[in-house]
């Protein structure tokens, strides 16, 4: 707001532009304040720019402390290349850097930082003093940003940068300030994702004198099990797909590891932490099908692509990036997840012994006997070699082995007892054959029993779950979820195939319903259409059941009927069918999955556990529950002690 006493006493008509001054360039410490609105909005992000300078600068030790959460104090002390006396002035300088000379290497810029300009807005807004010295000089140097003089110092090859006061001639902005602990959290933030991308690099850090954390240098993933936590570590997938000059690797967790909030996303691009809606949204999308609607997916990816193809340079703060071809970069990014997590469908005993089981407490009284979660199938994250350790144990061989032995087993018939409990009879998406029909009679089983992933049942535990020995040892199924994992995946294939059966019914079923129920059948016909569902108005009141999807057609048809409206309503028929196909899909697959507490015979057991084999994703619910644990051999062993 212009000062009314400068404003000349002349005025305008109203409404007209009015300029009450000569125009003046501004000062140059103005210039940095202004800069320094955008790049400088809290301690966090001087904590920021000042550690993406220690690592442009080749540190691989970072000392960081902090005072009162970084609004009294911030000291980053780096073993980085330093900065020579002479240049010290210039560091401080608007649109000085040592990093870009021109707009070609602006576009292939593979460094943090590159506009010259965080120093100077810092220090336009802080007391800063830079203490610096490089391998030519035999003494550090030191500089005070407020008044540039320059004096020897002690002090190794390195720099130390100090911000104090941060906000002490904008009290305006001091005031935007939040509580210390609100301003320590988003500084840690921030080194965290430092941390995760540089797991090479030694960060300790120091709150009011008492250290908050410490990382040596490690692998990634003892980097990332550091900061994720437990959880994170014991149920993830390591991710990495290359092609030409693409790559996406790291870590995305399975849904056993999933979390209220997005508080477990990191995506860094070229080695920088981004936010960005494409990104986000294709691993979202990866996740669908595993992931209940309000769960969020836990995840540490890298993408790599060549400097050419992503524009940093599109906010100061460069947390957004802009990809040259962002559709291809989508693609490619959610194929990439999606294909990791269907991957570990019913298939790696690693990852779901090291997952699942290891989250048992011991029993044992000693400290030697416990689960041990053994590392994931290719455990080399960060150019991992998944790939290569899929010729062991994993999945895909397994599968192949049952395949190859399939024709030589007499086969029983259990495909009529499979029909009987899972109305599969008309079942328009029915696994191949050799899935489903060559469960062998209980005599068959120990020979079998390497040539099934998931063994041969033993028993059901109240009603609740099946216990099956495989090749590895003891497995223990969810029953009700691993049906509705098949389910889930037969309904999408149909659903895809647009090809879903339909069951007429002799008599129709009536029930009473609510106006807005009456209303979405009459809306969302189409819809009920391709679902599979044949519903009629009756009377204000009350609607008929016709058909319903064959695959359905035992299920408790009028609380169906009712959970399916609910879906069309809350998402809108189109949306159902497309990005809102997840929730629809599990609506229709609870409801028909076997419930707990029912008596099965070994036979629809065993049909079970081949259903689950020929199902994409079988170890996830559609609710993120597991749906099956393995318990080895060793992992016996352990429990009891035996052979210690
Ligand atoms: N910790 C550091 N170690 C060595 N050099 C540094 C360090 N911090 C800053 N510099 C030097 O100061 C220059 C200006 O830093 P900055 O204002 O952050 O701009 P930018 O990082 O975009 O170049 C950098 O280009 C770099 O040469
Ligand atoms: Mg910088």
């Amino acid at each position: 707001m212009p000062d009314p006493t400068e404003t000349p006493a002349v005025d305008t008509t109203s409404g007209a532009a009015r300029r009450s001054r000569a125009i003046a360039p501004l000062p140059d410490q103005l210039i940095s304040q202004i800069a320094a609105g955008e790049v400088v909005e809290r301690p966090a992000s001087v904590v920021k720019e000042l550690l993406e300078n220690a690592l442009d600068a080749g540190a691989t030790n970072l000392r960081i402390t902090l005072d009162e959460g970084g609004v009294k104090r911030i000291v980053i002390a780096d073993d980085g290349c330093g900065i020579a006396p002479a240049e010290l002035p210039l560091a401080l300088l608007r649109h000085a850097t040592s990093k870009i000379r021109s707009l070609a290497e602006l576009e292939a810029v593979a460094t943090l930082g590159f506009r010259g300009e965080a120093l100077a807005s810092i220090a336009s807004v802080a007391e800063m003093f830079i203490t610096s010295r490089t391998s030519e000089c035999a003494h550090a140097t030191r500089i005070d940003a407020q008044t540039g003089a320059l004096a020897p110092a002690a002090g190794t090859v390195g720099t130390t940068m100090e911000v104090r006061e941060l906000y002490f001639n904008t009290p305006a902005r001091r005031k935007f300030l939040k509580s210390e602990q609100t301003e320590l959290g988003h500084c840690l933030d921030v080194i965290r994702r430092v941390a995760l991308a540089r797991p090479d690099v030694a960060i300790s850090v120091l709150h009011n004198g008492k250290a908050v954390e410490h990382w040596n240098t490690s692998d990634p993933r003892t980097r990332v099990a550091k900061i994720l936590g437990e959880v994170f570590d014991t149920a993830h997938l390591p991710l990495d797909e290359r092609a030409g000059p693409l790559a996406v690797y790291g870590c995305a967790g399975l849904p056993t590891a999933s979390r209220g909030r997005a508080d477990q996303q990191y995506f860094f691009v070229n080695g920088r932490f981004v936010r960005d809606k494409l990104l986000t949204h294709a691993v979202r999308a990866a996740y669908e099908d595993v992931l209940h609607g309000n769960r969020y997916p836990s995840y540490v990816l890298f993408l790599d692509l060549p400097p050419e193809a992503v524009d940093v340079n599109v906010h100061p703060s460069k947390i957004e990036v802009r990809f040259r071809d962002s559709r291809s970069i989508h693609q490619f990014v959610f194929h990439a997840v999606q294909r990791a997590l269907a991957r570990n469908a019913g298939a790696s005993p690693e990852t779901t012994a090291g997952g699942h089981a290891a989250q048992l407490q011991p029993i044992a009284s000693t400290g030697a006997a416990s689960f041990s979660a053994k590392p994931l199938a290719g455990a080399g994250i960060f150019g991992g070699d998944r790939a290569k350790s899929e010729s062991g144990t994993s999945g895909t061989s397994w599968l192949r082995q049952s395949r190859m032995t399939q024709g030589t087993l007499p086969v029983a018939q259990p495909l009529a007892l499979y029909d009987a409990l899972f109305g599969r009879k008309d079942a328009p998406a029915a696994p191949p054959a050799w899935a489903t029909d060559s469960a062998p009679s209980a005599a068959l089983h120990d020979h079998a029993a390497d040539a099934q992933p998931l063994g041969f049942a033993l028993g059901q535990v109240h009603g609740i779950y099946v216990l099956a020995q495989n090749a590895q040892g003891l497995v223990i199924v969810d029953m009700h979820a691993a049906h509705e994992r098949i389910l889930y995946e037969q309904f999408k294939n149909a659903l895809a195939d647009r090809a879903i059966a339909v069951q007429p019914l002799l008599i129709p079923v009536s029930m009473t319903a609510e106006p807005v129920e009456i209303g979405v059948v009459e809306e969302e016909r189409a819809t009920l259409d391709a679902l599979g569902f044949d519903l009629a108005v009756l009377s204000p009141t009350s609607i008929a059941i016709r058909a319903v999807p064959a695959l359905l057609k035992d299920a408790d048809l009028q609380s169906l009927a009712r959970a399916v409206l609910a879906d069309l309503q809350a998402y809108g028929g189109s949306r159902v069918l497309t990005e809102r196909q997840h929730e629809l899909l599990g609506t229709l697959a609870c409801h028909h999955a076997v419930r707990a507490n029912r008596r099965l015979t070994l036979d629809e057991m065993n049909a079970l556990l081949r259903q689950m084999e020929t199902t994409e994703r079988a170890d996830q619910c559609n609710h993120g529950r597991p749906t099956w644990y393995q318990l080895t051999l060793g992992d016996l062993d352990r429990l009891f002690m035996r052979g210690q």
